[in-house]
């Protein structure tokens, strides 16, 4: 069955979706595309092979399958709508612009029983899923500290260039939940359930309620302690850079950019191991650790009547921890249970 698929948003993340399903080698055929700029509906769907529709109604009466990839306030309306119609969906994280709406959202979603999938592609990453099983390796002993940093330039410029990630009212908040919600799931991912959390937050750029600086100190269930520094900065030369070290009692790991590495390991005793790229897909391969395409995935799950993964409960419970840090940052580090 060839599935139709049609887009609500056809900015950046919309643009990468759509060349991940092209390099999906799935039956996938273009419906339609709305996007309040006509000129970029016009635009993505003369690249993608799509038609631009006057509403988001054309789109959803076009397709078997949505994409939610607008600014995250339209996120629930949108996916309402669709929800309603029966059809399934892949909503961008974050799923809304506050842990309440993220709440309603997957309730909805979640009762009408739709094929649904969520925009935290990390779950895929090579490099993430190599060092989750390098920690849970027994050999590894007990994990015992991660430390996580990530940096961007502000995406108000830029390849990014979006005004709305600087407004409150259609991102949220700052680089914590628009951006560093993918490493708060990857930390729940890669070493388990967060318990409680106190976080720092800070804002030199001035957009009302945008911070450009978060740093969170993390408990895990299982004991181990960690450390998250988000930090939205003005180097336009630097790409998008995320850095990991896990210490666990026999085994050290480190991440060095989101999806082929290097990741480098070291045991005791022994040198420190380092793979990247087509040898960290080996290594991968050898661990039997899948690295499908997450677009085929969701459009093979909604071809199949299948659940797909991550769902909107995956990222609910990103929004949870979120919730929590800026909870304890708008009381000045006072620790919060998730
Ligand atoms: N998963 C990821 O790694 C990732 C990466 C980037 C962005 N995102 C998320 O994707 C979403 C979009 O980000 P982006 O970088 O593509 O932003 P963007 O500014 O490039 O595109 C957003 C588009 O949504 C359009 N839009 C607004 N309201 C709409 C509506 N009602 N119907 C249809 N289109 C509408 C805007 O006109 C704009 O063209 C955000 O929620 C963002 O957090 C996820």
């Amino acid at each position: 069955m060839t599935v139709r698929v049609g887009f609500l948003g056809a900015g950046l993340i919309a643009t990468f979706h759509s060349k991940m399903l092209k390099g999906s080698g799935e039956d996938v055929a273009r419906a339609g595309v709305f996007d309040p700029d006509p000129d970029r509906a016009a635009a993505f769907a003369a690249a993608s092979g799509g038609f631009a529709c006057a509403t988001e109604d054309e789109v959803l009466d076009s397709c078997d399958a949505v994409y939610v990839c607008t600014w995250t306030s339209e996120h629930p309306r949108l996916v309402s709508a669709a929800v309603q119609r029966g059809l399934p969906v892949f909503c961008e994280k974050p799923l809304a612009v506050d842990l309440p709406a993220a709440e309603a959202l997957t309730a909805e979603v979640v009762a009408s029983g739709v094929v649904n999938q969520c925009g935290l592609v990390l779950r895929r990453s090579p490099a993430f899923n190599l060092a989750k099983a390098l920690r849970e390796d027994p050999a590894a002993g007990p994990t015992m500290a991660v430390v996580f940093r990530d940096d961007q330039y502000i995406p108000t410029q830029g390849q990014y260039a979006s005004t709305w990630r600087a407004d409150r009212t259609k991102a949220g908040a700052g680089t914590l939940i628009e951006h560093s919600i993918h490493d708060v799931d990857m930390l729940e991912h890669v070493i388990g359930p967060v318990a409680e959390v106190s976080a720092r937050s800070a804002n030199h750029h001035g957009h009302a309620g945008i911070e450009d600086v978060m740093t969170a100190s993390l408990s895990f269930a299982d004991g181990a302690l960690g450390t998250l520094t988000s930090v939205w900065h003005d180097v336009l030369s630097r790409p998008s850079l995320r850095r990991v070290e896990i210490f666990c009692g026999s085994r050290w790991i480190a991440i060095e950019d989101d999806w082929f590495g290097p990741v480098t390991w070291q045991d005791p005793g022994g040198p420190a191991v380092t793979v990247a790229g087509e040898e960290l897909v080996a290594a991968c391969t050898e661990r039997g650790i899948p690295m499908p395409n997450p677009d085929g995935d969701f459009v093979r799950a909604v071809r199949d009547g299948t659940p797909a993964h991550p769902d909107v409960t995956v990222a609910l419970r990103a929004h949870r921890i979120v919730d929590a840090a800026y909870r304890s940052a708008a009381a000045g580090g006072v620790p919060q249970p998730v």
